[in-house]
């Protein structure tokens, strides 16, 4: 397995990183949200800065410490997460997109916290916007890495993101296997470009971060 030479191969280089889950707020004391640790993001983030880079950190709510080091934006929901991340992308080199951002969310957000009334709650939401695909087709556009959690048919998925948002590289976990994706402490990972895949081995989510960085690197000077 590659490993990246610390503080040395991202001399220079700018790499802007999304991490953890967002919230979709419903009204002023509720929200809709997922099981993302952002462990995957921050160690990126972390392995990153330790091998020269200069990184920026948009960082949903976890309960993680930021690296040291790493500029950190803290947001909450997915609109904060796209402003944040999209004003920011032309002043780097990479983005990845690592948190896992809501896809949906409450068409409002009640003034005032919703009384339990009706056996059943409808709750209206619309789509948000995609940070990845909107980042890719930006310009000047940085080198864009996403990320593919699947349940299912993880290859198919994933290569469909890589083509469909315009991206350099893909890395798709498959989440349904046990110790591995969401709040776990290790990672694997397969990574696909439009040419090649390769697999990145259970590791700590750290070692995985350094394996996929000196992936991103090798397709990032081609
Ligand atoms: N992503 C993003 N903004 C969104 C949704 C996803 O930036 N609104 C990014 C994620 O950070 C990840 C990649 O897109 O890098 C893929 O996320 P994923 O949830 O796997 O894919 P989706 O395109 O949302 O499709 P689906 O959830 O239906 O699989
Ligand atoms: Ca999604």
């Amino acid at each position: 397995q590659q490993q990246l030479n610390p503080s040395q191969d991202y001399a220079g280089i700018r790499i802007l990183i999304t991490a953890g889950p967002t919230r979709e707020p419903i009204d002023p004391v509720r929200y809709l949200s997922n099981h993302s640790s952002g462990k995957m993001g921050y160690a990126l983030a972390q392995a990153a800065q330790q091998a020269g880079a200069k990184v920026t950190l948009v960082s949903g709510p976890v309960n993680l410490t930021p690296p040291a080091g790493v500029a950190v934006v803290k947001v909450m929901s997915a609109l904060e997460m796209h402003h944040a991340a999209t004003s920011r992308s032309a002043e780097h080199d990479i983005f990845i997109g690592c948190a896992a951002v809501a896809d949906y969310r409450p068409e409002s957000v009640a003034d005032n916290k919703i009384k339990k009334s009706n056996d059943e709650l409808v709750v209206k939401m619309v789509k948000n916007p995609d940070i990845l695909a909107d980042i890719a087709n930006s310009e000047p556009r940085p080198f864009c890495v996403g990320f593919a959690a699947e349940t299912q048919d993880v290859e198919h998925y994933a290569k469909d993101k890589l083509t469909r948002k315009k991206l350099d590289l893909i890395a798709a976990n498959d989440v349904a296997k046990t110790g591995q994706g969401f709040n776990a402490e290790h990672n694997s990972l397969t990574v696909f470009s439009k040419t090649d895949a390769i697999h990145i081995p259970l590791a700590s989510k750290l070692d995985v971060a350094n394996a996929l960085l000196s992936l991103v690197l090798i397709h990032y000077k081609k």
